[in-house]
């Protein structure tokens, strides 16, 4: 992987920041919370002032800011969602909006910004720190998990334990039916999500964006191994999937295979939700220290990224303009185990 910086862990040597801003943007994710409690009190500790920006670029265009205290920031690393709120903003797409963006952040003295969030809100943060002085470094947070350069973006374990809990449960039913489920995972433009909550679940057939090739596993599947009433099964589709979701597919399905009981579950924004996962709170920590860090080390432009468990910076140009790819290895492991 090519990152500017390998193997990076907070050093000592701290420039001279004094106010530095927190937001998060785009879909919210479970641990952002605890990005923003890390990256707060790693300021706090470097005798930087920490103001938070709420409903993401919109807010930063409306100057809704607050200040952040180490207290404001406590009881907050084990709920999901995002103190701070979240928003998509069509205004900020536009010079004015970035304008007027840059004027808050200038009045309220704030030198650089952490923006949590995915590959839209990192080139928002790319635009804008072209056009004006303003530094901005980027922690990951999307379930998706579809950032270049980074194994890990804050969220996406949790969402993987909350579908392998959902679709645990709707095996039981399937099976005692003697049902087909098709279940739909979110991931717009990314399988990564459908394919390994598929694998923890034992699906017998995953359909992602990324690979045509299970479209013939399931007409296999549907064709050959469940004819009889008695049997049932799981397959996980994408929401992205380019064969059209799950209600589609299962309706292609239906049509097919009139004999079939199938029936559809879109696990929805459920997957946005709940208690962070250890490992997101842990990861969301580390990238919340590293990216203070980062600022200080007088870093710009970069999102802060774990690979091979180790710290790395990753220039926005690359995070948001290459894509995170899927392991084929995980494709070939399911196809092996569900011949
Ligand atoms: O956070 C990423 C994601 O969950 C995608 O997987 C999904 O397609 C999208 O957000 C949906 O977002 P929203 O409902 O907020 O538009």
């Amino acid at each position: 992987m090519n990152t500017i910086s390998e193997n990076l862990e907070p050093s000592l040597h701290k420039r001279k920041l004094k106010k530095i801003a927190v937001f998060t943007s785009g879909g919210d994710a479970p641990g952002m919370n605890a990005a923003i409690r890390a990256v707060t009190r790693a300021a706090l500790a470097n005798k930087l002032k920490v103001v938070g920006i709420r409903r993401g670029y919109q807010g930063m265009i409306e100057g809704d800011f607050i200040p952040l205290k180490s207290s404001d920031v406590s009881g907050i690393l084990q709920l999901g969602g995002t103190i701070l709120k979240t928003a998509r903003s069509e205004e900020f797409r536009t010079p004015e909006g970035r304008f007027k963006a840059y004027q808050q952040l200038k009045n309220a003295q704030i030198d650089a910004v952490v923006v949590i969030g995915g590959d839209g809100s990192f080139t928002g943060a790319q635009v804008m720190s072209k056009e004006y002085e303003i530094s901005f470094v980027g922690i990951p947070g999307t379930i998706d998990n579809d950032m270049y350069g980074t194994d890990y973006t804050i969220g996406y374990e949790t969402a993987l334990n909350t579908v392998v809990e959902a679709v645990d449960k709707i095996r039981e039913t399937a099976r005692s039916h003697g049902r087909i489920f098709f279940v739909e995972v979110m991931g717009r433009e990314a399988g990564l999500l459908a394919l390994t909550s598929g694998i923890a679940c034992g699906a017998e057939v995953i359909l992602i964006p990324e690979s045509t090739v299970q479209t013939e596993e399931l007409n296999s599947f549907l064709r050959k191994g469940y004819k009889s009433k008695e049997s049932s099964g799981i397959v996980i589709v994408a929401e992205g999937d380019q064969s059209g979701g799950a209600m589609c597919i299962a309706e292609e399905a239906r049509k097919a295979h009139p004999d079939l009981d199938v029936r559809v579950s879109v696990l929805g924004h459920i997957q946005r939700g709940g208690s962070p996962a250890a490992k997101d709170r842990v990861n969301a920590t580390r990238m919340g220290v590293a990216a203070v860090d980062a600022l200080l080390d007088d870093q710009h432009s970069v999102m802060i990224g774990i690979a091979n468990e180790k710290i790395v910076l990753v220039p926005f140009n690359k995070a948001v303009k290459l894509n995170h790819v899927i392991d084929t290895n995980l494709i070939e492991i399911h196809r092996l185990l569900n011949r």
